[in-house]
């Protein structure tokens, strides 16, 4: 049985300042970008912050939701509560030993923060548009991160803004990852 432990992403979508949330919700409606957030994640376990928990309307469908917290009840219909983001990735990673499932984390700002020592991968969704908000995503370091894939979305009817979908690869050796 092989001991390799699941690959962690990262899954965001923000302006080019960063920007990926206002007033606990998106500033934006992107519904291909939603649809690829779904299709992404289908079927995997979902780490996510209180608030974002907060900002849906409850459990995301057919995933397992992990919801990292100090202040909710363990036992919330349709999801996990767990005390830290160590703890949602060593139980995610009893749910998909054996698969080559991986683990997302979905935000929002302060899961990525301590999310970004801990993931393979990142997958984000560049809005072309510089616009307010009050969370953030952090800036990718290019020493510590490679580009492996970029897909281009036009404006539209649908879409008031252009976007890109962005696969990062931790590069090869970076010393700021934790095992
Ligand atoms: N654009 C995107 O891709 C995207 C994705 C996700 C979210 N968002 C946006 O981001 C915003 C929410 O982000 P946010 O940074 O305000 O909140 P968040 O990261 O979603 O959640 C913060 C909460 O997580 C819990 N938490 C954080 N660190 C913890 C730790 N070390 N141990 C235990 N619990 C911890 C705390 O919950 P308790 O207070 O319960 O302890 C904290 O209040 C919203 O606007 C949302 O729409 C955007």
């Amino acid at each position: 049985m092989s001991e390799r432990r699941p690959q962690i992403g990262m899954i965001v979508a923000c302006s080019e300042n960063r920007v990926i949330g206002r007033e606990g919700g998106l500033p934006w409606h992107l519904p291909d970008d939603l649809r690829h957030f779904m299709r992404t994640t289908l079927g995997c376990p979902v780490i996510m912050g209180r608030k974002t928990f907060a900002s849906l309307n409850g459990p995301l469908p057919r995933r397992i939701n992990i919801v990292v917290s100090r202040t909710m009840k363990r036992h919330e219909d349709g999801v996990i509560v767990v005390g830290s983001l160590d703890e949602g990735l060593a139980y995610a990673g009893t749910l998909v030993e054996g698969t080559d499932s991986p683990i997302w984390i979905a935000g929002g700002g302060e899961i990525y923060r301590l999310g970004m020592s801990r993931a393979d991968l990142i997958v984000r969704t560049l809005v072309h548009e510089v616009l307010d908000g009050d969370v953030v995503f952090p800036e990718i370091d290019p020493s510590a991160w490679e580009l492996r894939e970029t897909e281009f979305h036009g404006e539209d009817d649908r879409h008031p803004y252009s976007f890109s979908i962005e696969w990062w690869d931790r590069a090869a050796g970076d010393p700021t990852e934790q095992d």
